[in-house]
């Protein structure tokens, strides 16, 4: 009996099988439980011989089932493990991700230079009072050159900014001249009752610049616009300034810049301009009215677009793209 369940138990592959083994032999119904309990009707002298015969025989197949049960319940779980082992060599899925939208590429990009340049970012309330937006622009309630940016007002007082310029204002206001020049730039939003189509949109960025100081000049104004488009655009690419006109500055100019790179050889008649952005001489009334001293203070302010410069960089030809989050456009500068 003992060798035969031995060489059962040593083949059996599953758990369930073995334990049918063991019900069979060593279960109350089983020969050796039998054996055992028979043992009341041997004598005296057979008793001992038989009970430790039997025990041993016992004792054998439980450790034999024992050590097979180990054994199977090995079996199974290296099976499971190699099933489910996980291919680290292959590939991943893609994760998309997303990207800074394109106009704020911009507008990081010019914060960057200007930061190198020791300019601080200064960024200003959208719903804005008229105060700042127009008045200590120079731009008094009746002033005709108001018409030049159609404003959503909210209330007389109050309206949607319609430039970044009132930051100019703001920052003067607060500004400690005795520790040196004011030089700021102001990124942001600003609205317009305008009607939106290729080249216009209600909703659009500007990035205002603004250096205070004594001594400042037109040439520095031109040196530091001629830097950021050339890192904007190319080494090669220069700019030109046309006289013009803001409430805001006296004299003002429109600054272009080269759609082609310029070099030696390319004629000044061969030049294609870019108007890109508006610039100029603080006003001595906008000084005055932020509490500054226009007889010992005086610099220069610009006011860009940074979607006229996306549209410029890129070849997009209509503004309203920018402003639909349609991702298959705007992935395209990731
Ligand atoms: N704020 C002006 C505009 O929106 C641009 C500008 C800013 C012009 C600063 C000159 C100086 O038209």
């Amino acid at each position: 009996l003992k060798q035969t369940v031995l060489n059962k138990i040593s083949v059996v592959e599953d758990l369930d099988s073995l334990n049918q083994i063991r019900i069979e032999t060593l279960g109350k119904k089983g020969p050796i439980t039998e054996v055992l309990r028979g043992m009341k009707d041997l004598t005296a002298q057979e008793r001992p011989q038989v009970g430790a015969f039997a025990n041993e025989i016992r004792d054998v197949l439980q450790t034999a089932v024992e050590e097979r049960k180990r054994v199977i319940e090995d079996k199974v779980l290296t099976a499971k493990l190699s099933a489910e082992t996980i291919d680290v060599t292959l590939p991943g899925n893609q994760i998309a991700k997303g990207n800074a939208h394109v106009i704020q590429q911009i507008i990081e990009q010019l914060e960057d230079q200007f930061m190198g340049m020791g300019y601080q970012i200064a960024e200003g309330p959208e719903v804005e009072e008229d105060r700042y937006n127009f008045e200590m622009m120079n731009l008094p309630k009746d002033h005709p050159a108001r018409d030049m940016q159609d404003t959503f007002y909210i209330t007389d007082e109050i309206l949607m900014r319609t430039q970044t310029s009132p930051m100019q204002a703001r920052m003067m206001e607060k500004h400690d001249f005795s520790k040196g020049a004011l030089k700021m730039i102001s990124p942001g939003r600003v609205y317009r009752r305008d009607t939106d189509d290729a080249t216009h949109s209600h909703q659009f960025h500007q990035v205002e610049g603004l250096v205070i100081d004594k001594n400042i000049t037109m040439a520095d104004l031109k040196g530091t616009l001629l830097k950021m488009a050339q890192e904007l655009f190319g080494e090669k690419h220069q700019i030109r300034l046309r006289p013009s006109y803001f409430p805001f500055t006296e004299p003002s100019v429109e600054v272009d810049v080269s759609w082609d790179e310029v070099t030696d050889k390319t004629q000044p008649e061969d030049i294609k301009w870019i108007e890109v952005l508006g610039a100029g001489m603080v006003h001595p009334n906008v000084l005055a009215m932020a509490g500054v001293d226009p007889e010992i203070y005086g610099g220069f302010a610009f006011g860009l677009g940074p979607d006229r410069f996306a549209m410029l960089k890129y070849g997009v030809d209509d503004i309203r793209n920018f402003y639909l989050n349609d991702v298959r456009f705007l992935a395209q500068f990731d």
